[in-house]
């Protein structure tokens, strides 16, 4: 997983096509990408849903909270039309189906734990399950911008890897990374732009940086030649 810079779909063709969708995830396959990025969350009956809003609002037909509607309630919702009429149709896809359409596939998937608002209690070992259900282990990688909720995960297990992910620049992150013995890094561009000299010392380190999101061909191209380990964008890239 960790050889070339791989370049991951943010939420699948997210420019194109509606977010975290099926249909978002199999163009990225279907357009040669290394693979994709997606965000989890529980449903009411705890089920792994792919979505990123804790709110339904702004990609599903529909009002509330995720963890307010059980699987089978979220079924019936549309999570394609706000992205255009041509999309009507399209549902939250469940982990489960995610995975089994990449299972034996090589791609490289992030899942990111959406567990910043709500704890999700026990969401890590359902994710490890399902990992495991389609052999992914070796090809998939979590991350999450709530760090206990990362410390649960490798606490857990050892055969997935794992990481932080991180926005902001006040406090040190190479000894914080250090200090918590965490070797995959995942900080936006921005912050990565305002702290290079201190990612470009970590990545001589060791340490794995991913960064999201970049799209301009140009500033790809200047990430790759600096070592970085993974770049999600929300483009076809080639
Ligand atoms: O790849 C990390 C990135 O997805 C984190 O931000 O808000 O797009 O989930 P967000
Ligand atoms: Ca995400």
């Amino acid at each position: 997983m960790w050889g070339k810079t791989v370049i991951l779909s943010h939420r699948g063709i997210s420019a194109n096509y509606p977010e975290n969708t099926m249909l978002a995830f199999r163009k990225s396959y279907e357009a040669g990408m290394d693979g994709i990025e997606l965000d989890v969350q529980f449903t009411k009956d705890r089920e792994l849903v792919v979505v990123h809003d804790e709110l339904l609002d702004r990609t599903v037909n529909a009002t509330g909270y995720v963890k307010d509607f059980t699987l089978k309630e979220l079924k019936t919702m549309d999570a394609g039309v706000f992205k255009g009429e041509e999309f009507k149709g399209e549902q939250i896809p469940t982990l489960d189906e995610v995975l089994e359409y990449f299972q034996g596939k090589e791609k490289i998937i992030n899942i990111e734990l959406k567990t910043g608002v709500f704890s999700y209690f026990g969401i890590e070992e359902k994710v490890i399950e399902c990992i495991k259900k389609y052999q992914l282990e070796d090809y998939v990688y979590i991350t999450s911008f709530n760090h206990l909720s990362i410390a649960r995960f490798q606490g857990l297990t050892k055969k997935i890897e794992s990481g932080i992910l991180i926005y902001d620049t006040q406090f040190d992150i190479q000894k914080y990374a250090k200090t918590y013995n965490q070797d995959i890094v995942n900080p936006s561009i921005e912050y990565f732009d305002l702290c290079r000299e201190t990612f470009l010392s970590m990545i001589s380190k060791g340490k794995k940086i991913t960064i999201y999101t970049e799209d301009k061909p140009e500033k790809i191209r200047e990430l790759i030649s600096l070592g970085i380990n993974v770049i999600t964008n929300i483009e076809i890239t080639s």
